[in-house]
């Protein structure tokens, strides 16, 4: 069996494709440009989810800025909140009189967004904003502020362009819903990374 047979099945519906990804970033950041001209702010990126939206992102922003990354981690390998946000991997610059942009992939409950505004608002910031990609406003259990949305989607979970299940399909160019087929277990099938290395 080739590697690429072993690999879990494509995901259900596309909700947001490439070419609309790149239209909507390309408009967030004109619009980050014009807010941020002349503040060189900080912006960062909440790993591990935003990353490939980040790196989109910050090339559409045609202003000095600088980057940086922060990682917490609040989802398990199942498509439910555990609720609880953790942090496991801290910025590497300060961020005292400095404007920062937080920059993440989606806002669910905002439970992750509210702690991390806390905990950068703490260290005496000029200003802390936020950008995000995708909004699941329905879910939303915590009031929050946002300041550039991306997307507004329904409850669905979702998969590709940084967004994971159990780990994969962060790589695809998309946006697509993690659909159950009829008559399949809800989980993909996942192959070891080995097996799929080897081809096995
Ligand atoms: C996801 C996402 C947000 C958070 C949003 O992170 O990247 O950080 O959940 O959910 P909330 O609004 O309910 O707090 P996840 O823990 O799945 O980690 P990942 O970014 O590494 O995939």
């Amino acid at each position: 069996m080739s590697p690429l047979a072993e690999a879990p099945p494509p995901p259900g519906r596309v909700l947001i494709s490439e070419e609309e990804l790149k239209a909507r970033i390309g408009e967030l950041g004109g619009a980050i440009a014009r807010d941020y001209e002349r503040q060189s702010p900080v912006v960062v990126g909440v790993l591990q989810g935003a990353f490939l939206f980040m790196a989109d992102l910050i090339r559409a922003i045609p202003i000095d800025l600088m980057t940086d990354f922060i990682g917490v981690s609040s989802y398990g390998i199942g498509t439910r909140s555990s609720g609880a946000v953790r942090l496991v991997s801290d910025l590497s610059m300060s961020i005292e009189d400095r404007h920062v942009l937080i920059v993440e992939d989606i806002v669910d409950t905002g439970l992750t967004l509210s702690y991390l505004k806390r905990t950068l608002e703490a260290r005496h910031p000029t200003s802390v904003r936020v950008c995000v990609l995708v909004d699941k406003i329905e879910r939303r259990e915590i009031e929050l502020a946002l300041d550039y949305v991306g997307f507004t989607i329904p409850n669905v979970f979702v998969v590709g362009y940084g967004f994971d299940h159990a780990g994969y399909y962060r790589n695809l160019r998309y946006i697509a819903a993690l659909e159950p087929v009829a008559g399949a277990p809800e989980r993909p099938p996942l192959v070891p990374p080995r097996a799929r290395m080897s081809g096995a």
